[in-house]
């Protein structure tokens, strides 16, 4: 088993490894007392995992309920918050007790955020069972729902007291689901670390998704040291977010996060002007990874849409631009230059047609 050590406002392990999730409970109780704890997660999780997860921590002395909401983005909203927090208080959970959020990203935002509000903060577990929850989203205390009016537009910062990630349930996932997770992989090679660029450019990574989770953890460990609210360097981890947001609403939500992420990765980089072999590159391994390169909405559009993400600040929004796989900076630009950045994409686009 690897273990990664968070050091935020709240400490924590990242524990990555096989067959943890029957051991969730024990793992647990290493860092919260047995108490009430109500297990949350969606139905499609709950029927492959939530009687195995149940035991384990009744077995570890927890006294466990479970509430389980329809599987998808569409459920991260008000609605099924209220309804998480209602099973928290007819469960009787106080101030002293836990969630354990047993899902992917979906899960993990909404019920971090119920824990993040409920009595005004109770600890919670987190239990990814995806890639991309892995690798990115249960790391880190960003809790939150979608409103009407944009995506994870309400929320909270509430760091998790453990996180268990179980790599052979990650083994077990269809490969939409595995390669939803690996765009996100993929950014943190581009962000940060060639090595595991080149490991995830080979394909067959399967065998060592252990090393990937661990690696990639590690170095949102280290962003989130360094800016936990996310007031500067944070802004690093939305590389191919904000070009991959636009056109993830643009397609209704058709698109998954990391088919977006993995498109709106590419775009930054043609973008940003690098050189013609790293965009190749990049974009090869994105497909290699079963993940989508081509982005055919136009250029208003995708600003339009982009200038409704809350990343927007004023008249300026901030880009993650690469430099080189494994170097990348930040630039301020002004939202009236946005059309300009994406018809700058759209063109590389073109001219290299991916
Ligand atoms: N997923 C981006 C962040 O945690 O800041």
């Amino acid at each position: 088993m690897r273990k990664v050590h968070v050091t935020a406002s709240t400490e924590y392990d990242v524990l990555i490894g096989e067959g943890l999730i029957d051991k969730a409970g024990e793992l647990t109780k290493k860092v919260v007392r047995p108490c009430k704890c109500l297990i949350v997660t969606d139905d499609t999780v709950d029927e492959l995992y939530g009687d195995r997860v149940q035991i384990s921590f009744s077995y570890a002395g927890f006294d466990v309920s479970r509430f389980a909401f329809p599987a998808g983005e569409m459920s991260k909203n008000l609605s099924t918050l209220s309804d998480i927090l209602d099973a928290l208080g007819v469960a009787r959970l106080s101030r002293s007790d836990l969630v354990v959020a047993l899902g992917g990203g979906v899960v993990g935002d909404i019920a971090g955020f119920a824990a993040a509000i409920y009595t005004r903060g109770i600890r919670f577990v987190q239990i990814p069972t995806t890639l991309l929850a892995a690798v990115d989203s249960s790391v880190g205390g960003k809790t939150a729902i979608d409103m009407p009016f944009g995506k994870n537009m309400v929320g909270a910062f509430h760091q998790p007291s453990l996180v268990v990630t179980d790599t052979d349930v990650l083994r077990e996932l269809p490969s939409l689901q595995l390669y939803n997770g690996a765009a996100e992989a993929v950014k943190c090679g581009v962000l940060n670390d060639p090595d595991l660029f080149a490991l995830l450019e080979g394909g067959d990574w399967l065998d060592d998704v252990d090393e990937v989770v661990a690696r990639c953890v590690a170095y949102k460990r280290d962003v989130v040291a360094g800016d936990e609210f996310d007031t500067g360097s944070r802004a690093f981890l939305n590389l191919g977010h904000t070009f991959g947001h636009a056109i993830e609403h643009l397609s209704g939500l058709k698109l998954l996060h990391g088919q977006a992420v993995a498109v709106g990765t590419v775009m930054a980089a043609s973008a940003a002007g690098c050189p013609v072999e790293m965009i190749t590159r990049l974009a090869g391994c994105m497909k290699r990874n079963g993940l989508p390169v081509r982005c055919d909405y136009d250029a208003r559009a995708l600003a339009d849409a982009a200038l409704a993400d809350k990343k927007r600040s004023g008249g300026t929004i901030t880009l993650v631009l690469p430099d080189a796989i494994g170097k990348c900076h930040l630039e301020k630009v002004p939202v009236t230059d946005l059309p300009a950045w994406f018809e700058r994409a759209l063109a590389a686009q073109e001219a290299l047609k991916l």
